[in-house]
């Protein structure tokens, strides 16, 4: 069995609770890979809060599956998909949505699909929260390669968010740690 790290278990229930996380909350981390950030977010909502974890990776699926067995609460569900960017869930019913290390996966056509699914989720006024790794000046990769700080935070407000700070912290990436700052951005109610 793979053995939870020191980070899983306690730096990183801190650091999501500074992100905004809140005991009770439903939350989604989409692109969750092994659980670096869902595990450390069941022990934040607790027993009457839920996880859902979304990946494609299904041997990283396997590893989560194994890692969440001895945990506290029984509150993540796993959700393995074909890459999809339409998810199962109800409109306005998310607390927290997680998009951490992922987005350099995606063109800029695909991210505005996901933005629209993440506001469609969300509750009004709840938080989207991003690790904004691998744009410029941040080992750039992959669709990110020419992406600046600024024009992400811009599509992301153009897709109906607002910008509401970023916290910085000793986050886990891969599977090493580094200080790094994760950015925040409420959903605000549609001008329809
Ligand atoms: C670099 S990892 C980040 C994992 C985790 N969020 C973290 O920060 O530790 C990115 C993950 O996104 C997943 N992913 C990429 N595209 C996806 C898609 N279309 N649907 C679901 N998962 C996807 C990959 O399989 C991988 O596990």
């Amino acid at each position: 069995m793979n053995k939870l790290s020191d980070w899983e278990r306690i730096a990183g229930v801190d650091f999501l609770k500074k992100a905004g996380i809140k005991k009770g909350n439903k939350v989604l981390e989409f692109g969750c890979n092994d659980g670096n950030y869902t595990i450390p977010a069941s022990a934040v909502v607790g027993e009457k809060g839920t996880v859902f974890a979304i990946d494609e990776n299904k041997t990283a699926i396997g590893q989560l599956k194994e890692k969440i067995r001895p945990l506290k609460y029984d509150n993540i569900e796993i959700i393995g998909t074909n890459g999809a960017l339409n998810f199962n869930l109800c409109d306005d019913f998310i607390d927290f949505v997680m998009l951490y290390d992922v987005l350099h996966y995606f063109n800029i056509k695909h991210r505005r699909i996901l933005y629209k699914e993440v506001f469609r989720i969300l509750k009004p006024d709840s938080v989207l929260s991003v690790y904004p790794k691998h744009i410029i000046g941040n080992f750039p990769l992959m669709e990110f390669k020419n992406v600046t700080l600024n024009e992400l935070v811009n599509e992301i407000q153009d897709a109906g968010f607002k910008y509401s700070g970023k916290i910085c912290s000793k986050l886990s990436h891969d599977s090493h740690l580094e200080e790094g700052c994760i950015i925040n951005f409420v959903k605000k109610p549609r001008y329809r």
